[in-house]
């Protein structure tokens, strides 16, 4: 198998990328290695990628069409008659950062995702895989969210991108046949995670010594979801490559962000300074997977708590900065 993996620098992709590398696979990144967080951690990331035989680089932006189409025909002559997909996981992320960059997530999440579908429809791309996210349910009351339930209303200009994305998708199903497979992401977390969340920057804050800022007064509610979990979802959707799919992966609990931030402090050895903060705008107050579709469709099956997981990315936190 060959695939397309765009934001292989990233978090996510970065993991996705190693799991289809592991077992043989051929993997062509794709990434511009943008400055929303320091893009040192993404060339490290990718330097680990570079070390293999079976992954190679595209250094470019989603929105630079001639890159992208070169990407493309890299993929499809070199496959040479194998399968091959194309897992696209680039975006702008980061719900509080849509707030005041509207313009980067309209830019990278619709009109560079309509630069995605249009090649995999102009190629004949076997399937595309693509990143959607738990945002598209908004701030939805029901007690376990499920892929029949709405998604007419969403907090964050990110998440109704997310929701464009599954819309514009399932367009080009209906259209032209691509196969295609959403996957709404719970709250990602683990080694070499995004220093703009949660886990990241309280772990920091923690080992300097500083306050955290708990927003929400704590009160909010995650399925926190480990990136192996996570990693293995993303390669059992390009391996089953369903007609139209969306689905959630997620870990199928919930837990408190105060029940989080503890398992942080026993992880550090230390108890943290909080300070208590309202929830901030585009933010939601909980969120809980019904995951019967993964594990019907995918095979899904998360194992790692956050007791194994939290410490898992403190080690690896420690270890990366030298502390
Ligand atoms: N991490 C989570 O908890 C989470 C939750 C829900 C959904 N998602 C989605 O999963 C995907 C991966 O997220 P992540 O956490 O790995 O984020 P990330 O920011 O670490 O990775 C995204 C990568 O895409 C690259 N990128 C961004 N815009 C690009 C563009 N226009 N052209 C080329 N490359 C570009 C970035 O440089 C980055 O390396 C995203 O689509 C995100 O919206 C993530």
């Amino acid at each position: 198998m060959r695939t397309l993996l765009t934001g292989s620098a990233g978090f996510i992709g970065f993991h996705v990328a190693k799991a289809l590398l592991d077992r043989g696979d051929e993997v062509i990144g794709y990434d511009s290695f943008n400055r929303y967080y320091d893009p040192a951690l993404k060339e490290s990331r990718n330097a680990i990628l570079e070390e293999r035989p079976n992954f190679r680089l595209v250094r470019a932006d989603i929105g630079d069409r001639d890159a992208l189409e070169a990407a493309f025909d890299a993929l499809v002559q070199g496959a040479d008659g194998g399968e091959i997909r194309v897992c696209h996981l680039a975006a702008q992320a980061g719900v509080r950062h849509s707030i005041a960059h509207p313009d980067a997530f309209v830019r990278d999440n619709v009109q560079g995702f309509t630069h995605v579908l249009e090649l995999c429809r102009d190629r004949e791309v076997g399937g595309l895989i693509y990143a959607s996210s738990s945002s598209v349910y908004g701030n939805s009351a029901r007690e376990r969210l499920s892929e029949t339930d709405s998604t007419s209303a969403q907090c964050s200009l990110y998440g109704a991108t997310k929701k464009m994305n599954e819309l514009m998708a399932s367009v080009y199903n209906h259209l032209y046949g691509l196969r295609v497979t959403g996957l709404r992401f719970f709250t990602v977390y683990g080694p070499w995670g995004r220093p703009d969340m949660a886990l990241f920057l309280f772990t920091g804050a923690l080992l300097r010594g500083e306050a955290i800022r708990v927003f929400g007064h704590g009160r909010m509610h995650r399925d926190f979801t480990y990136i192996d979990d996570i990693a293995a979802g993303v390669v059992s959707a390009i391996d089953r490559n369903h007609e139209l799919l969306v689905c959630n992966l997620a870990a199928g609990r919930t837990e408190e962000l105060m029940a989080f931030i503890r398992q942080i402090e026993s992880s550090c050895g230390r108890e943290a300074e909080k300070e208590f903060l309202p929830m901030q705008p585009g933010d939601v107050v909980r969120t809980a997977a019904d995951l019967t579709t993964a594990r019907e469709s995918l095979g899904y099956e998360p194992t790692t708590t956050i007791d194994v997981g939290i410490p898992r990315f403190v080690d690896w936190y420690r270890e990366y900065y030298g502390l």
